[in-house]
């Protein structure tokens, strides 16, 4: 019989600094007294990230114009406030798919926009340009929104060749691709700084552009629209603070080894996975970073397999369940054009047997290998009923 810990297994452990770590930038803090509004925190980390931005671009790509990034106060804003910039026509079509968080969606309908729902590729999990260009082909779109699911980044190089061909702004949710996710030529993008996130900071977000004047919007957008003094944009308080910089900070400088035990801690448990021949991982990571969440897809449905995990003290997440199309809030959008844009089957799919494994900085390897084999066991256990 095999024996599992009396400790549950968490699913998630955020990475984040310790407090005795951030006393020399608190106390920066206290002697300049400068809490928000753009303090020199804040600008500090944005100019690092924009000068040494972590995942460089393709040689092809040529010389580019600089990175530009506003630091905002959650990974939705640069959603909110990157739609809002654009200037959209109001009611107008945005292509997304529906394997994502609420925010994705919420962003788009906050900003009066039409969410137009697709499938994703059975590999990566994401929209990609080929999905979209078949819908672009038939409908208007004024946006696509593709999402890098679960940190595995989007092709930036097909992207931007999307944005040439076709003229449709593209802004990459990438909430969970910082550390993997390059920016193009042309288009944005989105990363969240939450906790539970490769580089989390409590709550923060980044806007990402090289377009300078959309991120100046964006930048006004966050500080109620104000230039010299006046709303000359509707805009909200989404401002990070100094706090939040200075946690953001101490994450830069441990970052470089951070990544260097994530790597070395899934090289491990990719080859637990991979002895489970029905088990199957999210592809796309063969060049990058880990993914930021674990999701497997299981030849059965997922809740009966987190079931018998949770009775082995495995903690897991069915992870964009429901799909988006299928939450109130957004099911009156299901079926735009009287029929689903694309065929969903890929989502449906990953909604039956998709299932978040635990996966965080303290997951040792006997933890990995006892859920390697509890998940061996259930699904057997399934079989043989
Ligand atoms: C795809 C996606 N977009 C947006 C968000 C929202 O980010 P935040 O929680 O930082 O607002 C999340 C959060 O998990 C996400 O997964």
């Amino acid at each position: 019989m095999t024996s599992f810990p009396m400790q549950p297994i968490k699913l998630l452990l955020p990475d984040l600094p310790l407090a005795e770590d951030l006393l020399p930038l608190l106390r920066r803090i206290d002697a300049t007294r400068w809490y928000t509004n753009f303090g020199p925190l804040v600008k500090e980390f944005e100019a690092k990230l924009s000068q040494q931005w972590p995942i460089p671009l393709a040689l092809s790509m040529g010389e580019l114009p600089a990175l530009q990034v506003v630091t905002l106060n959650s990974g939705t804003a640069p959603l909110e406030l990157g739609i809002a910039a654009l200037g959209l026509p109001q009611g107008s079509n945005v292509l997304l798919p529906s394997f994502s968080f609420p925010a994705t969606a919420s962003a788009l309908l906050r900003n009066n926009l039409k969410p137009v729902f697709s499938d994703v590729a059975a590999d990566s999990w994401q929209l990609t340009p080929s999905l979209a260009r078949a819908t672009a082909a038939q409908h208007p779109l004024a946006l696509v929104m593709p999402v890098a699911t679960f940190g595995c980044p989007l092709d930036v190089v097909a992207w931007d060749k999307f944005v040439e061909d076709t003229g449709i702004p593209v802004l990459m949710d990438a909430a969970a691709a910082f550390g993997n996710q390059a920016i193009g030529r042309l288009v944005h993008a989105s990363f969240s700084l939450h906790a539970t996130k490769p580089f989390g900071i409590g709550e923060g977000g980044l806007f990402v552009t090289r377009d300078a004047e959309l991120s100046e919007r964006v930048r006004r957008l966050s500080n109620f629209g104000f230039e010299n003094e006046l709303s000359t944009l509707v805009g909200t308080n989404a401002k990070l603070s100094e706090y939040a910089a200075a946690i953001a900070l101490v994450q830069w400088s441990r970052w470089p080894e951070m990544q260097i035990r994530r790597r070395a801690q899934w090289a491990h448990y990719h080859e637990c996975l991979a002895a489970l021949d029905e088990v199957q991982c999210q592809s796309g990571f063969e060049t990058s970073m880990p993914p930021a969440n674990l999701i497997v897809t299981l030849p059965m449905a997922a809740e009966v397999v987190a079931r018998a995990l949770s009775q082995s003290g495995i903690e897991t997440r069915r992870w964009y369940y429901p799909p988006l199309h299928r939450h109130p809030a957004f099911e009156r959008y299901s079926g735009h054009w009287g029929t689903p844009a694309t065929s969903l089957a890929v989502t449906e799919k990953l909604a039956y047997c998709a299932l978040g494994l635990p996966w965080h900085h303290l997951l040792s390897q006997a933890a990995m290998q006892q859920i390697a084999l509890a998940l061996a066991q259930a699904l057997n256990s399934a079989k043989s009923r």
